[in-house]
């Protein structure tokens, strides 16, 4: 079976570099893609208390014959728990509806700059992580004037900044800032939801390789050092998404791909968005 890579995050827990995100995967069909996912192979789970499936991400671990040990799980605190107590509540039942006495990594889903004060939420966090109820801690979709500000109040740093990533916002930038402050980087959306897929110059140089476009963009995640978990209710493309360890992209393959970089977003932009669910 294929050995996937792992990242050692600044506290020395070990994070597989490729997992599989949940996010539009209904509750109904959570149970099935999981298990097929863990099937292949795959020992990383990525989803979050907005996606409403993380019961059935749990049933389906329970379900396998794993030990829970061997699969990392990450979840998310929803835009509307960032007070402190909320934060602790929403995290309690995150752990009850996975079915685990401790999850891999938890992080706050968005900074909510505008609306909510999130180093409120991070204290929750370092208090759970603490009592060893979390493995790590993290954040998601901060930029540098975020991180500058959790840095400068708060105790515990965060381990990962999962972000928007993919060859049309390669976001230099941010993943500068994350590596220069021992912050692993995730991609969210690697392969912006299919729409890089079509690029010709994605597309000629996957022919060149005897890839899929998909299979090329996720190795370019890989080699530049980003962790990556591509959604699919596909158990084919789940396949293909896995199969990314035999083959090897040149320097001048991967500039090329960095290099189609239009600083487009495909979800909202972190600066200005505040949707907080009622
Ligand atoms: N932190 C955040 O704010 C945030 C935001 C968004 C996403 N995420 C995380 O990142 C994960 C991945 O992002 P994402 O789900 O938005 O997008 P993605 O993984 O870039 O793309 C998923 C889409 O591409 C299709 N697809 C998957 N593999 C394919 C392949 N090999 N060939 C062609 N099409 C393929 C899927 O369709 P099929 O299912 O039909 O195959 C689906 O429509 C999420 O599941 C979630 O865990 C986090």
């Amino acid at each position: 079976m294929t050995t996937v890579p792992s990242i050692s995050l600044n506290n020395g827990v070990q994070i597989p570099q490729l997992g599989f995100g949940v996010f539009q995967i209904k509750p109904e069909d959570t149970v099935e893609a999981v298990t097929e996912a863990l099937r292949i192979g795959y020992r990383h789970i990525d989803t979050a208390q907005m996606y409403g499936n993380e019961k059935q991400v749990g049933q389906a671990i329970a379900r396998s014959e794993l030990d829970p040990s061997e699969i990392f799980v990450t979840s998310k605190l929803n835009n509307n728990r960032q007070s402190f107590d909320d934060a602790l509540r929403a995290f309690d039942q995150s752990l009850a509806d996975l079915g685990l006495d401790r999850v891999d990594l938890f992080l706050i889903h968005w900074p909510l700059a505008t609306v909510r004060d999130f180093t409120e939420a991070w204290r929750a966090l370092e208090r759970a992580y603490s009592e060893g109820r979390v493995r790590s801690i993290g954040v998601s979709n901060f930029q540098p004037h975020h991180l500058r500000r959790l840095h400068a109040e708060t105790e515990v740093p965060p381990a990962v900044n999962q972000i928007e990533a993919h060859p049309y916002l390669v976001q230099d930038e941010v993943r500068a800032f994350n590596a220069e402050h021992q912050i692993a980087t995730e991609a969210w959306s690697p392969i912006a939801q299919g729409l890089v897929l079509d690029d010709p110059a994605i597309l000629e140089l996957a022919q060149q390789h005897d890839r899929t476009p998909a299979q090329l963009v996720l190795r370019w995640h890989i080699q530049l050092g980003n962790i990556v978990f591509p959604k699919s209710i596909n158990p084919k493309r789940m396949q293909e998404n896995f199969d990314l360890f035999d083959f090897e992209l040149s320097e001048t393959d991967l500039g090329m791909i960095s290099s189609l970089n239009r600083d487009q977003r495909t979800g909202p932009d972190p600066d200005t968005f505040d949707y907080v669910p009622s």
